[in-house]
């Protein structure tokens, strides 16, 4: 049989539309359903590359078929302390076990190398009622010099929440001193008066997350940072819902926000979730997730939520205030997300 061929290609190639199906198709094999990145954000963030991240799509084809892909992440932050590169790679079920996994990773490896990329990241999938050493993905990093480094988990949570419910939720949330805080949601990108506040926040949050033993620089975000993400995201079809929490003096002291976009009809993003340090326990986080739900589901009388009907989100497996509240607002847990690492050169 012929070695497949890794090409690099742009969002115009007329493969760019297989290279996206095959590379989303392989992570969704005997998979629950997930959140993947459209085919129209793709194009559009790789038509118009950011300036905090650099993204190179490999496409692996067999007698010109395409038949799996990469995509590598190269940050472009200066005053990092290590060079990473984070890849997804894929192959369709069909054409597994002939080596075109491995040829992809040659590929990103050299590519990496050029780029003076120090370390190599990659995130496996394993579903909760299967074990890593039966799944491909955690094989093929294990076989190829990867160590895993950090666990979380992939959680699902169906919506609507029925009315009643959310009522009980934010009741229960409500009894205790996370009263003296006013929370605040809005639909759209951040207004002018909370930029400050939320950039402020978000770097406290890249801070505070747990990450295991993965090698990453904690980003700041300034103001700038903040507008700049907004207005991408906006480009690639995103509406973000956000809450944030204020205290008597107007300082931001927790956030959270849930991503739709107009692309996928079926699941919404839960991303960032973070209380200040000095009000945790209070039962802040839970208000603010059950307030963000509600204006997800109540904004324009239902139609931002559409017929979506499951929201994801992600957490460290130690992260144990997290995984309660989660458990709490119904979250069940799909996925052991197992993230490797290794150096660049093997
Ligand atoms: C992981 C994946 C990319 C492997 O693709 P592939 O083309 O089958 O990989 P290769 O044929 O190059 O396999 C290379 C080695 O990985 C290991 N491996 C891959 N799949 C395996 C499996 N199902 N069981 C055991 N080992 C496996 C083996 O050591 C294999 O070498 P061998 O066939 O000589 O024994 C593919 O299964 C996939 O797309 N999975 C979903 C996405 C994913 O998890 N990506 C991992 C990112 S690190």
């Amino acid at each position: 049989m012929n070695g497949p061929r890794i090409e690099d290609i742009g969002p115009d190639d007329p493969r760019f539309a297989d290279w996206h199906a095959a590379v989303a198709r392989s992570y969704a094999h005997e998979r629950q359903p997930g959140w993947w990145e459209s085919l129209e954000s793709a194009r559009i963030s790789f038509a118009r590359p950011g300036t905090q991240k650099r993204r190179v799509a490999l496409v692996a084809t067999r007698d010109g078929v395409v038949v799996g892909g990469a995509v590598l992440g190269l940050p472009l932050d200066v005053d990092v302390d290590v060079e990473t590169v984070s890849v997804e790679l894929g192959v369709l079920p069909d054409a597994r076990r002939s080596g075109v996994g491995g040829a992809l990773l040659s590929a990103v490896r050299e590519l990496a190398a050029s780029e003076g990329r120090d370390v190599v990241q990659a995130e496996v999938f394993v579903p909760v009622d299967r074990s890593p050493e039966e799944w491909p993905g955690a094989r093929f990093a294990e076989s190829h010099g990867l160590r895993c480094v950090n666990v979380e988990h992939r959680f699902l949570l169906d919506v609507p929440l029925p009315e009643p419910r959310l009522r009980e939720l934010a009741a229960a949330a409500e009894q205790g001193s996370s009263r003296d805080n006013t929370v605040v949601s809005w639909v759209g990108g951040c207004p002018e008066q909370h930029l400050e506040q939320w950039a402020r926040m978000q770097t406290q949050m890249n801070q505070d997350v747990p990450t295991g033993e993965l090698t990453v620089t904690a980003r700041q975000v300034d103001a700038e940072r903040v507008r700049d993400s907004d207005r991408r995201m906006a480009e690639q079809g995103w509406t973000k819902v956000r809450s944030m929490a204020l205290d008597a003096d107007g300082a931001g002291r927790g956030y959270t926000e849930l991503l739709v976009s107009e692309h996928d009809p079926d699941v919404v993003v839960q991303d960032d979730a973070w209380v200040d340090e000095t009000h945790r326990g209070r039962r802040l986080g839970m208000r603010l997730k059950i307030a963000n739900l509600r204006r997800l589901q109540g904004h324009d009388d239902g139609a931002l939520l559409g017929p979506r009907r499951r929201v994801q989100t992600y957490c460290e497996q130690d992260n144990t205030a997290m995984r309660r509240i989660n458990a709490e607002v119904g979250f069940r847990a799909v996925d052991t997300l197992r993230g490797y690492e290794g150096p660049v050169g093997g």
